[in-house]
């Protein structure tokens, strides 16, 4: 596997990222293992999760994903790059969420224990916090990369503007900036090319997006009508977002035109939709999900060819309307 520079630091990535999110919840222990498995026989070294996964699950099981990553890594935990976030709730009390001082410290060592590693690679604030002023949360993420805690500091889920007056904020005062930022970008979900993507390309920060096939709905296994059970779009209490994220009749009018693109040029959809993401310059390392092992091998095959220039197009075009804000769910 390929393994590319993350942004504008020294470190090393693998061109694909897995995702960890269905782990614990919708995959048990062992599928999830076997899905870690296939994902670093297949060579991706970049592992992505939160202190609030498993997606789905009752609140009281946040942060089994962490423990089986923890798990499964024993032994090998040199071997991988460990993303990890912060931000929403994972307590009861008006503390235990978001990016405060108080919430990093305490979920950070949280996720450490569980994860059962002395340090996380990438820690990533999961959503920008209107409530917290920028300059506490970055100051306590660079304690934690000075601590040696953490080795790069990362965000997810923000506008640009916000992460502009972060790197702004970072530089004034002389402290750790994000060096990635975690947006979701798939064919159906075109906005952040118009403005966070030329800031990180301007700026060398590392793209990791999430959702590259929109959780499942550009596989082309799913038809418009009732969702089909034991998916994401049927999966505990993320049913319902995701649905109003993607079970829309326009988007599978596009992913029925996406199929017919995907036919004609005879690359799987899943296998081409990820390489659309992959061939955007501004991309370091989409993160892929799975809930069954077998379901990597579509993914990884995206990295065996570029992008042909005008299949490119073909699907820029296809998808356009996408890059405009009607679609923001
Ligand atoms: N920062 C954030 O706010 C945020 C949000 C979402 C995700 N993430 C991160 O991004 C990761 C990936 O997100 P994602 O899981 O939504 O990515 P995705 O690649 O868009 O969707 C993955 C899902 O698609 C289905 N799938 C994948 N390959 C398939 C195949 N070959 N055949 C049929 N179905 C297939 C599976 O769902 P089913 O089996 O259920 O159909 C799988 O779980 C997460 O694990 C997490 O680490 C971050």
């Amino acid at each position: 596997m390929e393994h590319v520079q993350f942004g504008r630091t020294g470190l090393k990535v693998s061109r694909l990222c897995l995702g960890t999110m269905t782990f614990g919840y919708q995959t048990d222990e062992n599928t999830s293992n076997e899905v870690m498995d296939a994902a670093a026989e297949a060579g991706i070294t970049f592992f992505d999760t939160a202190d609030v996964y498993p997606l789905g699950a009752p609140v009281n099981d946040f942060g089994r994903t962490e423990e089986l990553i923890g798990n499964w890594m024993r032994g090998k935990r040199d071997s991988f790059i460990i993303a990890s976030k912060c931000f929403f709730p994972t307590g009861p009390m008006p503390w235990d969420g978001g990016n405060s001082r108080q919430n990093i410290m305490r979920a950070v060592e949280a996720s450490l224990r569980r994860l059962q590693t002395d340090h996380i690679d990438l820690y990533q604030v999961h959503a920008w916090d209107p409530s917290t002023p920028i300059d506490e949360t970055l100051r306590a993420m660079d304690d934690l990369v000075k601590s040696g805690k953490v080795r790069y500091i990362g965000c997810s889920n923000t506008l640009a503007y916000q992460l502009a007056r972060a790197i702004g904020r970072s530089e004034l005062l002389g402290l750790s900036r994000f060096e990635s930022v975690q947006p979701r970008y798939n064919l159906l979900f075109r906005e952040n090319e118009r403005e966070l993507f030329p800031l990180c390309s301007e700026d060398d920060i590392a793209v990791i997006p999430y959702n590259p096939l929109a959780g499942g709905l550009l596989t082309g296994k799913h038809r418009s009508g009732e969702p089909t059970e034991g998916t994401r779009f049927t999966l505990g209490w993320a049913a319902g977002p995701y649905q109003e994220r993607y079970w829309q009749e326009a988007m599978f009018r596009t992913v029925d035109e996406f199929q017919q693109i995907a036919e004609d040029v005879g690359v799987p959809m899943t296998t081409l939709a990820i390489r659309w993401v992959l061939a955007n310059p501004v991309i370091t390392s989409p993160i892929v999900g799975a809930s069954r092992p077998d379901q990597l091998a579509a993914s990884v095959a995206a990295l065996d060819e570029p992008l042909d220039p005008d299949v490119k197009q073909r699907l820029d075009d296809l998808t356009h309307e996408y890059r405009f804000g009607d679609h923001d769910r």
